[in-house]
This record gives C-alpha cells, structure tokens and sequence, in this order.
C-alpha cells in the first residue's frame, strides 16, 4: 500500500530530515530540522515530535543518525537505549528501534546506516498506509451510527491525529475517512489537560481539513453523553497489552467509563505497532510522570502574539501529573488495526498479531 497523503515527517530536496515543531501548534507552524541522534531524542523528550507512530519515526532516523557516527554493536546498542529512554510509555519507541536494528544486526559495520536509513523511510511509509487502512475500517465502523438528517457526532481525546503519525492520524483517519465519503460529521474536541493536545493539535487540524468540531472541557464530555449527544468516542493508543487493556492519554479512562455508562461505543484506533504481546495486562505498562509544571502553569499565545505560560496554583502546591492512564479492555468496544476491528481480549489480540503476522 502506499500514500501521497502530506506527511508530518519527511525528507526534503536537500536531503533534510524535517518535522513541524508542535510545541509552538496553533500559533507557530514552524518546520524543525532534525539533523542527528541528539536531535532526535531532544525532539521527542521535549515532545517537539509526540504521538506513538510518530515517535517510533523519529527514532527509528535517530538510530540511522548514531550509525552513521559509530555503526558498531557498541554504538547500535549504546543509541537504541538512549533513544529508548526518551519517553517510557508508548511501545512503539521500542518497536521502531527493534525493527531497525534487526535490519542492520547482520551487516557489516559499513553498509548499517544507510540500510538503517532505508528502513526508517520504510517504517515511515508502512505507519502511512496502515493509518489509511485504520481510518477505512474505522469509517466503516462508524458510519451506521449517524442519526438521519444529523451528522455523526464523534468524541475523541488528546490528538491521535495526522502529526501525531507519519501520515493521516489513527482515530482521526477515520473521521478523514468519513468526510472524504461525504458522511456529515462533527467531532467534539477534549480540550487534554494538561498539555492541551486536543484543544491545540486536534482542533488546528480538523480546521485544517474542514471538519466541524467543537472544543470542550475535559469534564463536559460526560454531560454531552448523558444528553445524548456523542454517537462514538474513538481515540488513538500508546500501547495495548496482550490482553487488549488500553493506555493512552490521561483521561481516555474516565471517558471510557462514561461513555459505557451511556452505551455509547468506544473505540480504540489502534496500529499493530502499539500492540505489546510481551505486556500482559495495564497494569504492567509504565505510566511516565512529567514535570508538575505542565499542571500548575498553562501555556498559550499570550497578548503580543508570543507563547506564554501562566501560573495557575497557589505557590506551594503540590501536583502530580501522569501523563497516561489504562483503560480496561472491558470497556472498549473494538480495537481497529490496519487489519480491521478486533475484540479487546486475549483473543482478539492474537487474532490480530496472527493476522498481521499471515498478512505482512
Ligand atoms: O503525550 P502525547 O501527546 O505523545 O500522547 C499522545 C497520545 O496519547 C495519543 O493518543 C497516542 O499516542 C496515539 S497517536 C496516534
């Protein structure tokens, strides 16, 4: 499969590895160029670059970046741990950095980087097509769901779109996927405290593409189901354990229970690069804690155009702030892979790995 969708990372006419920095979304849209390993892992530790798919990208380039310095099994082991180290929760990190490095074990130390750089554009260009394929079946999934003569009323959480992937996004490709079939739909936005990736990342890029949407509150999202007024809720995934539990974005969990407590489904976009079989459940995913700061402080466009931050707590507060929760397979309705729908059990999950495994 292949896509001439625009990307989130790419390669220009220079031979320059290019990114938009999302830290400076919606105000800024300024192209950052990742020029080696160091600069890889700053973007993705800063969340310059954030989003599973896009991480495991941009580190796959960062282990093809260290290679072209030191391609020994020293240097390869000694830049997959400091990129790994990055960021904790997402597997696809360490996906990525797998895929890579089985590609180079075998070669001789002058021929790993740039076979290490092929295989990063390939991850690049599979993360592509599988989102297309997410977002076809995700529609599919959704589209009966409409009520005649309203359009299809669809909630997500935090931003598992177009930039936080390679291309097209994951939950948002089906949203993509449903406009571009003429389906009328509206999408409500959690705002995502406390980084704030639905209010500035998903609304910049549903605006982007046309789409109506509506930010809210985190908090409103459970009135807004009681009224009746979400068809579905589909969000993206960092990982999904071997027995279909479901981390992402804090917040996702108590979606997921008011959404199941209004029968409203909830699906999970979920590539099988985020799958984890080596993970049994939840509550064996590490949750990464960030800074108290991006809890006591906010950040926006302040009144000379400029991002500035404002406090928000008394001085001295404590706060803590886990940047992921599990929401419990329980409660998910389906987990859509680029191989279609699959139950969130332990068969589901081994359905879906079986077939991703027999269809490559
Ligand atoms: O902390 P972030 O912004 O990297 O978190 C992103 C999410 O939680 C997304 O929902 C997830 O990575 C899926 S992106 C297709």
């Amino acid at each position: 499969m292949s896509s001439t969708a625009p990307r989130t990372l790419w390669i220009d006419a220079q031979g320059r590895l290019l990114t938009r920095d999302q830290t400076l979304l919606p105000f800024e849209d300024v192209l950052l160029e990742l020029g080696g390993e160091e600069d890889c892992a700053r973007a993705i530790r800063t969340m310059q670059v954030r989003g599973a798919p896009l991480i495991g990208a941009v580190a796959a380039y960062g282990l093809a970046f260290a290679l072209r310095t030191d391609p020994t099994d020293a240097g390869l082991a000694r830049a997959r741990d400091d990129l790994l180290a990055t960021r904790p929760t997402a597997v696809n990190l360490r996906w990525a950095l797998d895929r890579v490095s089985a590609r180079v074990a075998a070669l001789p130390a002058a021929a790993r980087a740039q076979a290490a750089w092929s295989e990063a554009a390939a991850i690049c260009d599979d993360d592509a097509a599988c989102n297309r394929s997410i977002g076809l079946h995700g529609a599919a999934l959704l589209a009966p769901l409409r009520r005649a003569g309203a359009a299809l009323q669809v909630l997500t959480h935090c931003n598992a779109g177009r930039i936080a992937t390679v291309a097209h996004g994951t939950a948002l490709a089906a949203v993509y996927a449903l406009a571009e079939a003429g389906v009328p739909v509206h999408v409500w936005v959690d705002e995502t405290r406390p980084r704030n990736q639905g209010a500035s990342l998903t609304a910049w890029e549903l605006g982007d593409r046309g789409i109506q949407h509506t930010v809210i509150s985190d908090n409103a999202a459970g009135l807004l189901m009681r009224q009746g007024r979400v068809d579905a809720v589909i969000v993206g995934c960092d990982r999904v354990a071997a027995n279909g539990d479901v981390a992402n974005k804090v917040g996702t969990y108590l979606k997921a229970l008011a959404a199941a407590d209004n029968a409203i489904p909830f699906h999970v976009a979920c590539p099988i690069s985020s799958i984890d079989p080596g993970t049994a459940d939840g509550e064996a995913i590490e949750i990464e804690a960030r800074d108290p700061r991006e809890v006591t402080h906010i950040r926006g466009r302040g009144p000379q155009g400029g991002m500035v931050e404002v406090q928000l707590t008394p001085d001295g507060s404590p706060a803590f702030n886990p940047a992921f929760d599990v929401t419990p397979a329980r409660l998910v309705a389906s987990l859509i892979t680029e191989h279609g729908p699959t139950d969130a059990s332990p068969e589901g999950v081994r359905a879906a790995l079986g077939r991703s495994a027999a269809e490559g």
